[in-house]
């Protein structure tokens, strides 16, 4: 035979091999994903929940009930698995008393002042339920709604995808929405989120998902020595109603900098008007940073370490910014296993754009129009240091 004959024969081969690879989803070793029933709303309609698992013992679990990640298990530096997200064992918690545990947001995360925006001339009124305010998609948001459900099974990564249709009008949002939520694990410990949406008429979108970490295991104790970097020079200062300014503040010289990685609880109680419009008795976070590498998914956004586990999770993400909360309106909250959630009990690092978008004609635009694709790629990365 030729040796261009061997090359042809060889690529024949390759070539079945992928496609036999697609149609079996053949997959690297020890990745899974699963599908089991979790529950049932008392409307009758079914919960379910899908388990991911890599070679590496990592486990995640996700709720087709607000698209939810339910736990996130891993191993520590001893080998010590334990589950690093704030939750529920149960749905009941979830409907009940959820300060929105590992949930997708939208139509619209974070912020909208007044509940109110005007885009192309027309002023809509969204359901307010935050003080003043409009947040995370209103009343009964996404994280509220039953997303439709299938495993994702690819050569190195093993998954659900979520579906959920958002009629024009919903919590007061123009144009039907069709969204589209892939969480995805592979053998590197990655837990990706890729969301996309489309619309039939201009409205505004900007999604995320409200995972609180706790790196030393949900409910054991406070993230106040967890060792955070965010990579941000700059935060969107609020009023005392957590809506933007306008303006950008640098955090050099200020309790804001993470720059370089400190402790969580390091500059928490520190005197500062930021702090304590987040949380007014003890101090807290609760402010969108501006990333450094905007729209960069090779850059790393955030870096948190839990210096007694040895856990790390990082974020990567397309977004421009992240809104860092420390749980300061959890208090007391009964969790999973029993454990109970305490003020600072957990961190989210929700990438999202800036809050109340619509409003601020500075920040990046949130607006979604008939032919665009709404597109963002959030990874959580747990790779052992
Ligand atoms: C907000 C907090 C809010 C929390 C609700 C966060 O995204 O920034 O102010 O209390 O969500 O759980």
């Amino acid at each position: 035979m030729l040796i261009r004959d061997h090359f042809r024969v060889g690529r024949f081969v390759l070539a079945c091999g992928l496609a036999m690879a697609l149609v079996s989803g053949a997959q690297a070793a020890g990745l899974g994903v699963s599908e089991d029933t979790f529950g049932t709303l008392s409307d009758g309609t079914e919960v379910d929940i899908y388990t991911l698992t890599n070679a590496n013992r990592m486990e995640v679990t996700i709720l087709t009930y607000g698209g939810i990640v339910q736990s996130i298990r891993v191993p520590d530096r001893n080998g010590k698995i334990d589950d690093v997200s704030l939750g529920f064992d149960d749905l009941q918690g979830y409907v009940e008393r959820s300060p929105y545990f590992g949930a997708l947001i939208g139509r619209f995360g974070n912020r909208i002042a007044g509940g109110t925006f005007t885009l192309d001339g027309e002023t809509y009124q969204l359901p307010v339920n935050n003080g003043p305010n409009s947040l995370h998609g209103g009343t009964k948001g996404f994280d509220k709604r039953v997303w439709s459900a299938s495993p994702i099974r690819t050569g190195d990564r093993v998954g659900v995808e979520l579906t959920y249709f958002s009629p024009d009008g919903e919590m007061g949002y123009p144009g039907n929405l069709a969204v589209t939520v892939r969480y995805t694990l592979n053998n590197d410990n990655d837990l990706r989120i890729h969301y996309s949406a489309v619309t039939d008429a201009p409205t505004v979108v900007n999604l995320t998902n409200h995972v609180y970490f706790n790196l030393a295991g949900a409910g054991n104790g406070t993230i106040l020595d967890q060792v955070a970097m965010l990579n941000a020079d700059r935060i969107t200062p609020v009023d005392d109603t957590l809506i933007p300014t306008g303006a950008f503040m640098s955090v050099a010289g200020t309790p804001f900098d993470f720059t370089q990685p400190k402790p969580i609880g390091q500059d928490i109680r520190a005197d500062h008007q930021q702090l304590a419009y987040a949380e007014p008795e003890q101090g807290g976070y609760d402010h969108n940073y501006v990333l450094n590498n905007p729209g960069n998914l090779d850059a790393l956004a955030a870096r948190v370490t839990d210096p007694e586990s040895g856990r790390t999770v990082e974020m990567y993400t397309t977004e421009p910014g992240v809104q860092f909360y420390t749980s300061n309106f959890l208090d007391g909250l009964q969790g999973q296993d029993g454990e109970t959630y305490k003020h600072w009990g957990g961190f989210t690092l929700e990438a999202q754009h800036f809050p109340d978008s619509p409003n601020q004609p500075d920040f990046p635009s949130t607006v979604l129009r008939p032919g665009e694709k709404y597109t963002q790629t959030t990874i959580y990365s747990f790779r052992p240091k």
